[in-house]
């Protein structure tokens, strides 16, 4: 790490960072997955073919996925085994490595209706064949890549016709993508439909946040290093801000977003897992077990806002209007397709939570998210108490951001340590500086999100899945906000795309006296 002073106003100053060494392998190179037949439930979908199916061609480069490995689709759309290869390898921009053409030209395709008994019938022969030619050992992967109403519909059917219960020593599992379910309510009810086909152990949640390198990187820092803990607790830290911002509007997504909305796109999940790995006790073991056992303690220590009048001033939501420059004019929220022109659907939270155990009672935790927000930037800081005696720099020091820890998860990934430096010159000038390490500096590439999640899947560790008691808690956080607001009254602020959201939200952290790491 080295350090950088930074001029008022001007980014700050990176210094030079020092070579990371790592004698660990690329975490793909050394892992690969057992014989299995890989279902994708939605096969001729978006998320599909722009996020599953690249992943799958990089971990066949890799020579993660062995021979025995074979990918089937399952979706409505007729199609015939080849032209779903064609499909597989059109995905996939320029070759892909010999190993991808391989996985692709014995990929298997069934189609039909996800309530039809036969699509299941014929899917049962298709996997027969598999484990028959291809070696899959009656080992199954489900990987539901379908709108979420169909979850607990194609769980059912799987259960009915005998495709959940694994044989002997053979493995099946589901992988399901967020959200899991729309409330508290919902999500036990879907949890109800998954169970009457799989127990827990065989269900793998997705959060792909979890699965991002830097957000791993929280577990490294704070449990392979003995010089953050003792600063890790209410004595030392002053208050936590966790930011997801996005510069895209919704796009093609407005028909799903209308049903969604930040809280439930963003913070039920991403935000809450990101900020209970920041913020838990230290786990007994690397167990995924242990891991999602204090995860989910540090949840329950959250106190969810109950009353109106607090939900009222401890959380924020907003809406993005047109913006932007005359050249990069950006549309609103209600003029995107599919969104209705009178909606009320947030784009943009942000709230002030707690979280009342020993470590942390005290400590405000604000979270932010948003899209069209002027910067695309996930990042965790933990900012630190100020010094005593601040007039000891008179005039110099009292305007300065406080010290602080900043995670960045994207983009930019890496670690900036920011504290008060003095400016070279006779008068005694203190500015703020940093230390910075960036994941750049590792030689080695970190694999992307869906590879790991997939490959994690396949190997069958959970560690990185959400655990159901972690997604029931989760929304017993966000219900009560998610019904205030709902309730109606007062109409939803409006922000300018390309601006940090409302007023509403600069006035919430105002109120304590402290500011938003970014703001306007
Ligand atoms: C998804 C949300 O889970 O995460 C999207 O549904 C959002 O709305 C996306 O854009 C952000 O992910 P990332 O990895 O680009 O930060």
């Amino acid at each position: 790490m080295a350090a950088g002073a930074r001029a008022p106003g001007s980014k700050p100053v990176r210094g030079r960072s020092i070579r990371a060494s790592s004698r660990c392998m690329n975490a793909t190179t050394d892992r690969r997955s057992p014989p299995c037949a890989l279902v994708i439930f939605g096969a001729s979908g978006d998320l599909t073919a722009r996020k599953l199916l690249p992943a799958l061609a990089r971990l066949a480069g890799y020579g993660a996925l062995p021979t025995e490995v074979t990918l089937v689709g399952v979706a409505r759309t007729p199609m015939t085994d080849d032209e779903f290869a064609d499909r597989c390898r059109r995905s996939v921009s320029g070759d892909g490595p010999p190993r991808w053409e391989d996985l692709t030209a014995a990929a298997r395709y069934v189609s039909g209706d996800y309530d039809d008994p036969a699509t299941y019938q014929r899917l049962s022969e298709v996997l027969a064949e598999c484990d028959q030619r291809n070696g899959t050992a009656g080992n199954r992967v489900y990987y539901f890549a379908t709108p979420p109403r169909l979850f607990g519909p194609i769980a059912v059917s799987l259960g009915k016709a005998g495709l959940s219960v694994p044989a002997g020593d053979s493995f099946i599992r589901a992988v399901i993508e967020k959200p899991f379910g729309w409330d508290e309510t919902s999500a036990r009810e879907l949890y109800a439909e998954l169970s009457s086909a799989f127990v827990e152990d065989q269900i793998f949640r997705i959060d792909h946040y979890l699965a991002k390198e830097t957000v791993q990187n929280l577990l490294a820092l704070r449990f392979a290093n003995s010089i953050f803990e003792p600063i890790w607790n209410r004595t030392w830290v002053d208050n936590v801000q966790i930011t997801v911002a996005e510069t895209l509007g919704v796009g093609e997504r407005g028909g799903f977003y209308e049903t969604t909305g930040a809280m439930r796109d963003i913070v039920q999940n991403h935000v809450l897992q990101v900020l209970s790995l920041f913020l838990m006790e230290p786990p007994t073991s690397f167990h995924s077990e242990a891991i999602r056992d204090e995860k989910v303690k540090l949840l329950r220590a959250i106190r969810p806002l109950d009353e109106e009048a607090e939900i009222a001033a401890n959380a924020v939501r907003g809406q993005y209007t047109r913006g932007g420059t005359r050249e990069d004019l950006m549309p609103g929220y209600r003029d995107e397709p599919g969104v209705d022109p009178l909606s009320a659907t947030e784009t943009f939270v942000a709230m002030r939570l707690e979280v009342q155990n020993w470590r942390w009672t005290g400590v405000p935790v604000y979270v932010r998210t948003g899209k069209r927000l002027p910067a695309r930037l996930t990042e965790v800081a933990m900012q630190f108490h100020r010094p005593p005696q601040l007039p000891l720099f008179p005039g110099t020091a009292e305007g300065l951001e406080p010290d602080a820890l900043i995670v960045r998860v994207q983009p930019d990934e890496g670690l900036s340590l920011r504290f008060g430096a003095k400016v070279p010159g006779h008068a005694f000038r203190v500015q703020k500086a940093s230390m910075d390490f960036s994941y750049e500096s590792f030689e080695e590439q970190s694999p992307d999100a869906y590879e790991r999640v997939i490959l994690d899947a396949l190997i069958g560790d959970p560690t990185l899945f959400i655990r159901a008691d972690e997604v029931a808690r989760s929304w017993r956080i966000v219900d009560p906000v998610m019904q205030y607001w709902a309730g109606g009254g007062r109409p939803i602020p409006l922000y300018q795309a390309a601006t940090w959201g409302p007023s509403e939200a600069d006035a919430l952290i105002a109120r304590d006296g402290r500011r938003w790491r970014h703001s306007a």
